[in-house]
């Protein structure tokens, strides 16, 4: 089902893609070197998270494998701009890739909320397998190709936790009047309205400011975007709600991907899978390796009453899977946990 357009984007979309048209990309227009096609990819992660690096090898894979006939240029730190401009980019083909969260993409078709709720993955593991299968998924990441818009897959974020600069958080009450960031998405404004906080949605890339200012009081994230935004220099405060698994999707231009001779693709397709095992198996040791530093920085953790903010979340599976398709999603997400 398409259409809640309750955050859809805004005049800067024109001005970037003026900008890097400028530059020397075209529409559809991978451009590169003497014969290749180099695809910018957008991505809002600093070039230590396991996102970077993952794509990165992706690129040189794929450039190796094609002998140069594609190849991948990762821009970080939100340079080619936030996620919410990056989609608009890609479907009007400025920027050829990017990295979304799942909560973009439910901005364009509603379905993408149900990957977006608390408590339908049990944990890395699950999430990956549900992600990785076409009879599931195959449906919905083809949903958006009126718009230019093809999903090919997912990254985990992990689960993520409540962050705060006042005190530690164990139950929904201690949550009471804090503005706490989430992404620009329905559900999770509810999730946290129902976890006992108040919802302000922002990009990813002000949130740092916006809690040293007080802006914010919090936010929520996984352990290694809470380190490598340095969210902790200005948030001390860890609360292991974990109260969802979240999920990151590779986009691309359609058009773009239509360019592929069937080899190249072949070539894509593979190198895609195996740059999602990478980012898989690095996801769980830079997360581990993630809490010693913040610990050995001064992070203050604190385990949560986990029973107290599941009942709070409960509404939310209800409120948000109606649709059919929801449903079936849903279903056969849960059956795989089984
Ligand atoms: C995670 C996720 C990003 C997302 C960010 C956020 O870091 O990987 O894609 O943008 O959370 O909270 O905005």
């Amino acid at each position: 089902m398409k259409g809640n357009k309750a955050f859809a984007v805004m005049g800067s979309v024109a001005a970037m893609a003026l900008a890097l048209t400028a530059c020397g990309g075209g529409s559809g227009g991978a451009d590169g070197g003497a014969d290749g096609k180099t695809m910018r990819l957008a991505l809002n992660q600093t070039e230590t998270h396991p996102s970077y690096i993952a794509l990165n090898s992706f690129g040189e894979r794929l450039s190796e494998s094609t002998e140069g006939r594609w190849d991948i240029d990762v821009y970080a730190n939100e340079t080619l701009g936030a996620q919410q401009e990056a989609i608009q980019l890609v479907s009007n083909g400025t920027v050829e890739m990017a990295i979304v969260s799942g909560t973009q993409l439910e901005n364009l078709n509603e379905d993408f909320r149900v990957f977006n709720l608390p408590q339908v993955f049990d944990d890395v593991e699950h999430q990956m397998q549900v992600v990785g299968d076409q009879e599931i998924t195959g449906e919905l990441y083809s949903s958006l190709e009126d718009q230019k818009i093809t999903v090919l897959g997912g990254f985990t974020q992990g689960t993520r936790s409540v962050y705060n600069t006042e005190k530690p958080v164990n139950t929904p009450e201690d949550l009471a009047g804090m503005k706490v960031r989430v992404q620009e998405s329905d559900v999770h404004m509810k999730m946290i309205e129902l976890m006992g906080g108040s919802a302000t949605p922002m990009a990813f890339g002000e949130v740092y400011t916006a809690l040293q200012s007080g802006v914010l009081d919090g936010a929520e994230n996984n352990e290694i975007s809470y380190l490598t935004q340095k969210h902790n220099e200005v948030a001390e405060y860890f609360s292991k709600t974990n109260h969802l698994v979240g999920l990151d999707y590779l986009v691309i231009n359609t058009d773009v991907l239509a360019e592929m001779s069937e080899e190249d693709r072949a070539a894509f397709d593979s190198e895609w899978d195996a740059a999602v095992t990478e980012h898989t198996e690095l996801w769980l040791s830079e997360t581990e390796k993630a809490i010693k530093e913040l610990e050995a920085a001064g992070t203050k953790f604190n385990e949560v009453d986990t029973e107290a903010f599941r009942t709070a979340l409960q509404p939310l599976i209800d409120e948000y899977v109606t649709t059919d398709s929801a449903k079936a999603l849903y279903e056969a997400t849960r059956a795989a946990a089984e």
